[in-house]
């Protein structure tokens, strides 16, 4: 794999950061640091979509600038990422100058090319949505089915994209790529939304939308929207009309693009029309994810259950992403919807990552101060008894296998999938001490067999830093730290023979990884 480029929807601007974004943010983050242990190249494109009739109502309605507006809530944003470890390279925002004059020569190409025309229009636009809707979409009493809001008629004249001239060429891409949309699940959705799409608008008057981009040789238009935000995956890595940055050439097509299924077909059907009229590659993957609900109700403003995720962190002491970041990522399997709660997190993150991983850590470490003062010693892998020889191979394998099972489940952006592999491998090891009871051996004066089975949950536990990084990448570097292994190292080049014969930890060294929430000990370091 020579390069990775992934993408996130551009969140709008017209509040702050929710759990919701979040969890899009920190998916994408976690695909982003497992493939950045298989590949050199990877670039990961985030950012804000900040134009359109939403944020200039806001913004009049607060007393603002629209930009004033854009530039509060973008930062807002850029610090929630900063605070969950969202690791992008460009956070892009559609104000930014070098977006605006590409996606003025964008448009101009399609209006060359004949995929853009000039049509009178009256429609039902919901401004929710930021889109036009058909009659027969709306509720039973004419209201948007997702905002419960009469749409507005508007009667405008309009540039059109002519996206009916690409349907059947999408038909056929999504049927000849079973793979193109992940889940599977979602293609039949995609399909049946084909039947009966029609040109959409993509410009709106002057008169009625002033904060949006020009429409370069006439002013009395907005480009809306749709063009102006999904170009944004281009545009953030240097594509032109005319000559193309070497960037672009390299990262392009995507490699998956990570959104919500609510504008899938934005970005199944518009979006690859789009590519399709610029003769564009298309992206390998759409991966859309689910919604998270808390407490298992929808997410809203009116059922005052809207929560930001650094207050998550506050409430919770927590200094460092990861526990969250962790029960985000793993609330859901692939594409279905998650949830959260307080009560469900804490279990999960304290049972996981404190009680089982953790304390694995913690325990096998202790042991090799108390009974060797913290040394691997050579005869420690030299094998003996054949039994215990046996049972360590065994779960060396088992885990070192367990890295291309992770591996296959990113493939297909099973995030929870992955992770639920990697706590075997924890269970595993932990089976193993039991079983082999290494406190059991040092007291019968088997020092050789302690080390032996203190050494091979030590190279384990190698591994498991190296895979649960993507989602904990605070905790597995202080693993990786205390066990001398190096994070940075490439999945393929993980071997079952990391930890080397010498001292490896003193008692001061040891320090657990990560505190049960709630703990006394967690309230103090928080308060430190
Ligand atoms: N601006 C458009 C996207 C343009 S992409 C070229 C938009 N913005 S949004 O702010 O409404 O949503 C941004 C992303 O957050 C979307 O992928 C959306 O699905 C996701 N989510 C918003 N609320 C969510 C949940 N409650 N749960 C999970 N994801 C959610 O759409």
């Amino acid at each position: 794999m020579n390069k990775f480029y992934l993408t996130t929807a551009i969140d709008y601007v017209n509040g702050a950061p929710h759990i919701g974004h979040a969890y899009e943010k920190i998916l994408t983050d976690v695909i982003a640091r497992h493939f950045s242990q298989r590949c050199d190249n990877l670039f990961f494109l985030t950012g804000t979509d900040e134009h359109g009739i939403k944020i200039q109502k806001t913004a009049s309605a607060n007393g603002i600038s629209p930009k004033e507006l854009c530039d509060n809530n973008a930062q807002k944003f850029k610090e929630a990422w900063k605070a969950l470890d969202i690791n992008y390279n460009r956070f892009i925002r559609t104000t930014d100058e070098d977006h605006k004059a590409i996606v003025q020569k964008i448009f101009k190409k399609l209006v060359e090319n004949g995929d853009i025309y000039k049509h009178s229009y009256e429609g039902l636009y919901c401004s929710g949505c930021e889109c036009f809707l058909n009659e027969k979409d709306l509720t039973e009493d004419g209201l948007c089915p997702d905002h419960l809001k009469k749409p507005e008629v508007v009667s405008e004249e309009n540039y059109f994209f002519k996206l009916t001239k690409y349907k059947d060429a999408i038909i056929k891409h999504i049927k000849e790529n079973p793979d193109f949309i992940v889940p599977q699940f979602r293609a039949n959705e995609v399909l049946n939304q084909l039947e009966d799409i029609q040109d959409i608008s993509v410009s709106r008057a002057k008169t009625n939308v002033q904060w949006g981009i020009d429409v370069l040789d006439d002013p009395d238009q907005s480009i809306y929207v749709w063009i102006d935000a999904l170009s944004n995956y281009i545009t953030a890595i240097g594509y032109d009309t005319e000559t193309p940055s070497e960037q672009f050439k390299t990262l392009w097509p995507a490699d998956v693009q990570v959104i919500g299924k609510d504008i899938l077909k934005f970005h199944s059907i518009y979006w690859l029309a789009i590519l399709m009229a610029l003769d564009l590659p298309l992206p390998k993957h759409i991966f859309a994810h689910g919604w998270i609900t808390i407490d298992e109700s929808k997410m809203s403003k009116s059922l005052g259950n809207v929560i930001s995720p650094t207050s998550v962190l506050e409430a919770f002491n927590l200094q460092q992403p990861d526990a969250f970041r962790y029960y985000m990522a793993t609330s859901a399997p692939c594409g279905r919807d998650g949830n959260y709660s307080d009560d469900d997190f804490k279990e999960k993150v304290n049972a996981h990552l404190a009680n089982s991983m953790g304390n694995l850590l913690n325990r096998t470490l202790s042991m090799l101060v108390k009974y060797f003062d913290g040394e691997v010693k050579e005869e420690f892998f030299a094998a003996k008894n054949d039994e215990l020889v046996a049972g360590s191979l065994s779960l060396l394998k088992e885990s070192l296998g367990k890295i291309k099972v992770v591996e296959n489940h990113f493939n297909h952006f099973e995030i929870a999938e992955a992770a639920q592999e990697i706590i075997s491998i924890v269970d595993a090891a932990n089976k193993y001490v039991t079983d082999n009871a290494p406190w059991t051996l040092a007291k019968e004066g088997k020092m050789t067999e302690c080390g032996q089975v203190l050494t091979t949950v030590l190279e384990v536990m190698c591994i498991i830093s190296a895979l649960i990084y993507p989602y904990c990448p605070n905790i597995a570097a202080e693993m990786a730290r205390q066990l001398s292994f190096d994070i940075s190292k490439k999945l393929d080049d993980i071997t079952a023979d990391e930890i080397k014969a010498g001292k490896l930890i003193s008692k001061e060294e040891i320090k657990p990884v990560f505190l049960r929430l709630d703990s006394e000990l967690a309230d103090k370091s928080a308060k430190k």
